[in-house]
């Protein structure tokens, strides 16, 4: 099976990472997602803390493998990502804007960064900002679509992720591997 650094970093079996839709209950396809060997995902839009965290409470009773519980900014909610750092899940997803300070927040909570970006200038950002992996993310992302985004079907390389699997300590320097 291909393995890449970015199994290593996040710890599974093939470089294939779930696309988290926000406003839905997706458990099931998480879980089938981890088993298979990839990163599930779950969305965290519209939904309330209880309900957010009884998913995560599921997820865990599914699989014992990693997975990546995703924030956005439409809208951003605070509390659901208090609730999201206490949880501590593997990783922390975030799309459509690029802020520092979360990111700091999830590293201490222990969690690696996955930045969602929609061009060269997001990634750049993102990886200044100290994020882990970044994905191109596909012209199909709903509304934060925009004619710069990387089209879904193209050969551009999806995710990559910095050099290293230390992720108790996340590297300062801001290279992002290209493959
Ligand atoms: C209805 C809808 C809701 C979505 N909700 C989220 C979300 O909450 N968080 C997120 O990161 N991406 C969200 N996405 C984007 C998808 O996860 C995915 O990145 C996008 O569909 C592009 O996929 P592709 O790169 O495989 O084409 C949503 C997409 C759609 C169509």
């Amino acid at each position: 099976m291909l393995r890449t650094p970015l199994c290593e970093l996040l710890r599974i079996d093939a470089p294939i990472l779930c696309a988290p839709f926000g406003p839905w209950d997706q458990v099931e396809l998480a879980a089938a997602v981890c088993e298979a060997g990839g990163l599930g995902a779950l969305g965290t839009a519209a939904g309330s803390v209880p309900e957010l965290e009884a998913q995560w409470r599921t997820l865990r009773e599914r699989t014992p493998k990693p997975f990546a519980i995703n924030h956005q900014i439409r809208p951003f909610d605070e509390d659901a990502f208090e609730a999201t750092l206490r949880f501590a899940p593997p990783a922390i997803s975030f799309h459509m804007a690029v802020f520092p300070e979360l990111i700091e927040r999830a590293h201490a909570a222990g969690s690696l960064w996955i930045q969602q970006v929609i061009d060269r200038r997001q990634a750049e950002r993102a990886l200044d900002a100290g994020a882990d992996v970044i994905v191109a993310q596909g012209g199909s992302g709903g509304s934060s679509r925009r004619t710069r985004s990387t089209p879904s079907r193209s050969r551009t390389p999806s995710a990559c992720c910095r050099p290293t699997t230390a992720r108790a300590a996340p590297p300062t320097r801001a290279r992002c591997e290209r493959r």
